[in-house]
């Protein structure tokens, strides 16, 4: 078999999910499967390595070429922009970018908006688009809590079930657009591995359309 194709996966619950779709696709690596602490797993017949990287990561690994391919959330490329190929827009990981706020919270557009999010980027993309004045509050993670300890007047996040939210007495006021994982490929990677890439994009392509 030739091209390997180094694959990035993001480590956690959606990494899982993304994996057994690749399996499914023909691209199981036994491996991977017993993982303990190693975070390289190759197949040389099926032509793959795949390795675990942090989801927020995985475009970094694909835009610099350590990882030809990867699986990303719109929420993470839509932030950090990466110089890559969007190929296939996997379903899994859907979640919503939203504006979220205490219950009953009302702008006041005299006051700066005080705004705690992951996503810099497109919280500043979103307000200067609506011309209204934000200071970037940027945590890295419980954002939920920047309204609740008055850190923040409202958050810009991601909602899946909306559970934290719904716990922590905030709502959504907005939403931004819709997430959901994406295949990404390195611009090289893509020139030079073409086939195995599209070999493989065109398999994950069928097996959704025929879950769907
Ligand atoms: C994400 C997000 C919300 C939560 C939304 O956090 O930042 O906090 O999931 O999910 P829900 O609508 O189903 O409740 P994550 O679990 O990634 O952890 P984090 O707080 O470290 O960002």
């Amino acid at each position: 078999m030739s091209d390997i194709i180094n694959i990035a996966l993001p480590k956690g619950r959606l990494g899982d999910r993304v994996y057994e779709m690749f399996a499914a696709a023909g691209y199981r690596c036994p491996e991977i499967e017993n993982p303990g602490r190693r975070l390289t797993f190759e197949n040389p017949e099926a032509g793959v390595r795949y390795f675990w990287v942090k989801p927020s990561d995985v475009a970094i690994y694909v835009e610099k070429g350590a990882a030809d391919i990867g699986v990303a959330g719109l929420d993470i490329l839509s932030e950090y922009r990466p110089d890559v190929y969007e190929l296939f827009d996997t379903g899994l990981g859907k979640c919503r970018m939203t504006v979220a706020g205490p219950r009953g919270f009302k702008d006041d557009r005299k006051k700066t908006l005080r705004v705690a999010t992951k996503f810099a980027n497109v919280a500043k993309d979103y307000y200067s688009s609506t011309g209204r004045d934000i200071e970037i509050i940027k945590l890295n993670g419980s954002i939920e809590l920047a309204p609740i300890l008055g850190l923040s007047d409202v958050i810009v996040d991601i909602v899946e079930t909306g559970a934290t939210l719904k716990q922590n007495d905030l709502e959504v006021k907005n939403t931004l657009f819709e997430v959901s994982a994406r295949l990404i490929a390195n611009k090289p990677s893509y020139r030079f591995k073409r086939e195995r890439i599209t070999e493989i994009k065109n398999r994950l392509t069928e097996l959704k359309s025929k879950g769907e």
